[in-house]
Protein backbone atom coordinates (compact mmCIF):
# COMPACT_ATOMS: atom_id res chain seq x y z
CA UNK A 1 0.00 0.00 0.00
CA UNK A 2 2.73 2.63 0.90
CA UNK A 3 4.95 1.54 -2.12
CA UNK A 4 1.27 2.19 -3.98
CA UNK A 5 1.13 5.62 -2.46
CA UNK A 6 4.40 6.74 -3.31
CA UNK A 7 4.22 5.60 -7.13
CA UNK A 8 1.01 7.60 -7.65
CA UNK A 9 2.43 10.72 -5.82
CA UNK A 10 4.82 10.42 -7.99
CA UNK A 11 3.08 10.33 -10.93
CA UNK A 12 1.23 13.39 -9.79
CA UNK A 13 4.44 15.55 -9.19
CA UNK A 14 5.64 14.36 -12.57
CA UNK A 15 2.62 15.35 -14.73
CA UNK A 16 2.53 18.87 -12.61
CA UNK A 17 5.81 19.04 -13.95
CA UNK A 18 5.02 18.75 -17.64
CA UNK A 19 2.22 20.79 -17.61
CA UNK A 20 3.85 23.98 -16.29
CA UNK A 21 6.80 22.80 -18.81
CA UNK A 22 4.84 22.77 -21.64
CA UNK A 23 2.73 26.21 -20.41
CA UNK A 24 5.89 28.25 -19.87
CA UNK A 25 6.98 27.20 -23.40
CA UNK A 26 4.08 28.07 -25.12
CA UNK A 27 3.76 31.34 -23.78
CA UNK A 28 7.43 32.26 -24.67
CA UNK A 29 7.09 31.09 -28.41
CA UNK A 30 3.48 32.83 -28.21
CA UNK A 31 5.03 36.29 -27.35
CA UNK A 32 7.56 35.54 -29.77
CA UNK A 33 5.28 35.32 -32.56
CA UNK A 34 3.45 38.47 -31.51
CA UNK A 35 6.75 40.49 -31.26
CA UNK A 36 7.77 39.61 -35.05
CA UNK A 37 4.20 40.37 -36.32
CA UNK A 38 5.21 43.77 -34.50
CA UNK A 39 8.06 44.57 -35.52
CA UNK A 40 7.50 43.55 -39.42
CA UNK A 41 8.77 46.63 -41.23
CA UNK A 42 6.67 48.56 -40.00
CA UNK A 43 3.65 47.38 -41.41
CA UNK A 44 1.27 45.57 -38.85
CA UNK A 45 -1.13 42.77 -39.69
CA UNK A 46 -2.18 41.65 -36.76
CA UNK A 47 -4.37 43.46 -34.35
CA UNK A 48 -2.98 41.33 -30.97
CA UNK A 49 -2.44 43.21 -28.00
CA UNK A 50 -0.01 42.16 -26.27
CA UNK A 51 0.26 42.71 -22.50
CA UNK A 52 4.01 42.45 -21.38
CA UNK A 53 7.50 42.01 -22.80
CA UNK A 54 6.98 44.01 -25.87
CA UNK A 55 9.42 46.84 -27.62
CA UNK A 56 8.87 48.01 -30.34
CA UNK A 57 12.04 47.55 -32.51
CA UNK A 58 13.90 49.32 -35.01
CA UNK A 59 13.36 46.91 -38.40
CA UNK A 60 16.57 46.48 -40.51
CA UNK A 61 17.21 48.32 -43.70
CA UNK A 62 16.35 45.85 -46.62
CA UNK A 63 19.91 46.90 -48.19
CA UNK A 64 23.48 47.80 -47.24
CA UNK A 65 23.52 51.91 -46.02
CA UNK A 66 25.83 52.22 -49.17
CA UNK A 67 23.14 50.71 -51.69
CA UNK A 68 21.74 53.74 -52.16
CA UNK A 69 24.92 56.01 -53.52
CA UNK A 70 25.25 57.93 -55.01
CA UNK A 71 21.95 59.45 -54.90
CA UNK A 72 21.84 59.06 -50.95
CA UNK A 73 24.89 58.78 -49.68
CA UNK A 74 25.79 56.23 -46.46
CA UNK A 75 26.42 59.09 -44.58
CA UNK A 76 22.76 60.30 -44.54
CA UNK A 77 21.37 56.70 -43.99
CA UNK A 78 23.41 56.31 -40.74
CA UNK A 79 21.69 59.47 -39.37
CA UNK A 80 18.42 59.27 -41.05
CA UNK A 81 18.03 55.50 -39.96
CA UNK A 82 20.47 55.21 -37.01
CA UNK A 83 19.33 58.61 -35.26
CA UNK A 84 16.00 59.70 -36.38
CA UNK A 85 14.23 56.33 -37.51
CA UNK A 86 15.89 55.02 -34.13
CA UNK A 87 14.98 57.78 -32.48
CA UNK A 88 10.76 58.03 -33.16
CA UNK A 89 11.04 53.66 -32.10
CA UNK A 90 12.81 54.76 -28.73
CA UNK A 91 10.39 57.35 -28.07
CA UNK A 92 7.39 55.29 -29.34
CA UNK A 93 8.69 52.73 -26.31
CA UNK A 94 8.63 55.41 -23.55
CA UNK A 95 5.07 56.28 -24.35
CA UNK A 96 3.64 53.64 -24.92
CA UNK A 97 4.59 51.73 -22.06
CA UNK A 98 2.01 51.18 -19.48
CA UNK A 99 -0.59 52.79 -21.49
CA UNK A 100 -4.15 51.21 -23.95
CA UNK A 101 -1.36 51.51 -26.49
CA UNK A 102 0.97 49.72 -25.28
CA UNK A 103 1.96 46.39 -28.13
CA UNK A 104 -0.73 47.89 -30.48
CA UNK A 105 0.15 47.62 -33.89
CA UNK A 106 1.62 50.79 -35.50
CA UNK A 107 -1.41 50.94 -38.25
CA UNK A 108 -3.87 50.74 -35.06
CA UNK A 109 -1.68 53.60 -32.90
CA UNK A 110 -2.07 55.60 -35.76
CA UNK A 111 -5.52 55.57 -36.42
CA UNK A 112 -6.80 55.51 -33.11
CA UNK A 113 -4.67 58.58 -32.48
CA UNK A 114 -4.80 60.92 -35.13
CA UNK A 115 -6.53 64.24 -34.49
CA UNK A 116 -6.82 63.83 -31.20
CA UNK A 117 -4.51 66.89 -29.57
CA UNK A 118 -4.03 64.66 -26.53
CA UNK A 119 -2.48 61.56 -28.31
CA UNK A 120 -0.31 63.96 -30.45
CA UNK A 121 3.10 62.57 -29.47
CA UNK A 122 2.37 59.01 -29.45
CA UNK A 123 0.69 59.46 -32.80
CA UNK A 124 3.48 61.33 -34.01
CA UNK A 125 5.64 58.55 -32.90
CA UNK A 126 4.11 55.80 -34.23
CA UNK A 127 3.18 57.69 -37.57
CA UNK A 128 7.24 58.44 -38.16
CA UNK A 129 7.89 54.65 -37.35
CA UNK A 130 5.66 53.77 -39.73
CA UNK A 131 6.46 55.73 -42.41
CA UNK A 132 10.32 55.42 -41.96
CA UNK A 133 9.92 51.62 -42.16
CA UNK A 134 7.70 52.46 -45.16
CA UNK A 135 10.25 54.62 -46.93
CA UNK A 136 12.87 52.67 -46.87
CA UNK A 137 10.96 50.00 -48.93
CA UNK A 138 9.73 52.10 -51.61
CA UNK A 139 13.76 52.81 -52.31
CA UNK A 140 16.01 50.23 -53.80
CA UNK A 141 19.17 49.79 -55.24
CA UNK A 142 18.60 50.33 -59.44
CA UNK A 143 15.14 51.53 -58.71
CA UNK A 144 13.70 54.03 -61.01
CA UNK A 145 12.47 52.42 -64.91
CA UNK A 146 9.01 50.95 -65.95
CA UNK A 147 6.78 49.73 -63.38
CA UNK A 148 5.18 46.09 -63.47
CA UNK A 149 3.00 45.76 -66.05
CA UNK A 150 -0.06 45.55 -63.54
CA UNK A 151 0.87 48.81 -61.56
CA UNK A 152 1.18 50.65 -65.00
CA UNK A 153 -1.88 50.05 -66.17
CA UNK A 154 -3.82 51.69 -63.20
CA UNK A 155 -0.77 54.45 -63.21
CA UNK A 156 -2.23 54.98 -67.29
CA UNK A 157 -6.03 54.49 -65.59
CA UNK A 158 -5.49 57.41 -62.95
CA UNK A 159 -2.81 60.12 -64.40
CA UNK A 160 -2.63 58.95 -68.42
CA UNK A 161 1.28 58.11 -68.10
CA UNK A 162 4.23 56.88 -66.21
CA UNK A 163 5.77 60.52 -66.65
CA UNK A 164 2.85 62.18 -65.14
CA UNK A 165 2.37 60.25 -62.47
CA UNK A 166 6.30 61.16 -61.30
CA UNK A 167 5.69 64.79 -62.28
CA UNK A 168 2.60 64.76 -60.11
CA UNK A 169 5.15 63.16 -57.38
CA UNK A 170 7.65 65.41 -57.76
CA UNK A 171 5.52 68.48 -57.55
CA UNK A 172 3.87 67.22 -53.94
CA UNK A 173 7.41 66.38 -52.88
CA UNK A 174 8.42 69.77 -53.49
CA UNK A 175 5.79 72.32 -52.64
CA UNK A 176 5.12 70.57 -49.37
CA UNK A 177 6.00 73.63 -46.88
CA UNK A 178 8.42 72.34 -44.49
CA UNK A 179 8.34 68.68 -43.45
CA UNK A 180 6.14 66.01 -44.76
CA UNK A 181 5.84 63.35 -47.16
CA UNK A 182 4.76 62.52 -50.65
CA UNK A 183 3.03 59.41 -51.51
CA UNK A 184 1.53 57.33 -54.01
CA UNK A 185 -1.58 55.72 -52.45
CA UNK A 186 -4.66 54.07 -53.69
CA UNK A 187 -7.90 55.75 -52.71
CA UNK A 188 -10.98 53.48 -53.02
CA UNK A 189 -10.61 52.43 -56.43
CA UNK A 190 -8.02 55.12 -58.09
CA UNK A 191 -4.43 56.22 -57.81
CA UNK A 192 -3.83 59.57 -56.09
CA UNK A 193 -0.96 61.69 -55.27
CA UNK A 194 -1.22 63.19 -52.14
CA UNK A 195 0.92 65.01 -49.60
CA UNK A 196 1.21 65.03 -46.08
CA UNK A 197 2.54 67.65 -43.23
CA UNK A 198 4.92 66.35 -40.26
CA UNK A 199 4.39 63.10 -39.02
CA UNK A 200 1.19 62.53 -40.78
CA UNK A 201 -0.30 59.71 -42.52
CA UNK A 202 -2.33 58.92 -45.46
CA UNK A 203 -3.68 55.47 -42.81
CA UNK A 204 -4.97 58.23 -40.90
CA UNK A 205 -7.28 59.47 -43.59
CA UNK A 206 -8.12 55.68 -44.81
CA UNK A 207 -6.03 55.69 -48.00
CA UNK A 208 -3.69 52.67 -48.31
CA UNK A 209 -0.62 54.07 -49.46
CA UNK A 210 1.66 52.51 -51.75
CA UNK A 211 4.64 54.05 -51.56
CA UNK A 212 6.59 57.06 -49.92
CA UNK A 213 9.13 59.76 -50.36
CA UNK A 214 10.44 61.39 -47.03
CA UNK A 215 10.83 65.20 -47.53
CA UNK A 216 11.96 65.96 -44.43
CA UNK A 217 15.22 67.73 -44.60
CA UNK A 218 16.74 65.23 -42.60
CA UNK A 219 16.31 62.89 -45.67
CA UNK A 220 18.41 65.08 -47.93
CA UNK A 221 20.46 68.11 -46.47
CA UNK A 222 23.68 66.13 -45.96
CA UNK A 223 23.82 65.56 -49.78
CA UNK A 224 22.07 68.25 -51.47
CA UNK A 225 21.75 70.88 -48.88
CA UNK A 226 18.72 73.43 -49.88
CA UNK A 227 18.11 71.52 -53.35
CA UNK A 228 14.97 69.32 -52.47
CA UNK A 229 14.01 69.06 -55.96
CA UNK A 230 17.37 67.56 -57.08
CA UNK A 231 16.77 64.99 -54.45
CA UNK A 232 13.36 64.16 -55.34
CA UNK A 233 14.01 63.86 -59.24
CA UNK A 234 17.22 61.58 -58.58
CA UNK A 235 15.35 59.48 -56.14
CA UNK A 236 12.41 58.72 -58.67
CA UNK A 237 14.60 58.49 -61.31
CA UNK A 238 17.03 56.14 -60.28
CA UNK A 239 15.21 54.28 -56.95
CA UNK A 240 12.07 54.24 -56.74
CA UNK A 241 11.01 50.80 -56.04
CA UNK A 242 7.38 50.55 -57.95
CA UNK A 243 7.84 46.35 -57.49
CA UNK A 244 7.15 47.58 -53.57
CA UNK A 245 4.06 49.83 -55.08
CA UNK A 246 2.86 46.77 -57.43
CA UNK A 247 2.90 44.29 -54.37
CA UNK A 248 1.06 46.89 -51.76
CA UNK A 249 -1.90 47.01 -54.79
CA UNK A 250 -2.95 43.31 -53.74
FE1 LIG B 1 12.87 60.94 -42.23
Amino acid sequence: MKYLNTVIIGIVVFAITISIFVLVFAEKGDVENKKNNLNNGGIMKTDDKIESETEYVLPPLPYAQNALEPVISANTINFHYGKHHKGYIDNLNKLAAGTEFAGLPLEKIITETAGKVDKAAIFNNAAQAWNHAFYWKSLTPNGGGEPPVALKIKIEASFGTVDACKKELAAAATTQFGSGWAWLVLDGDKLKVVKTGNADSPLAKGMKPLLTIDVWEHAYYLDYQNRRVDYVNAVLDKLINWSFAADNLR
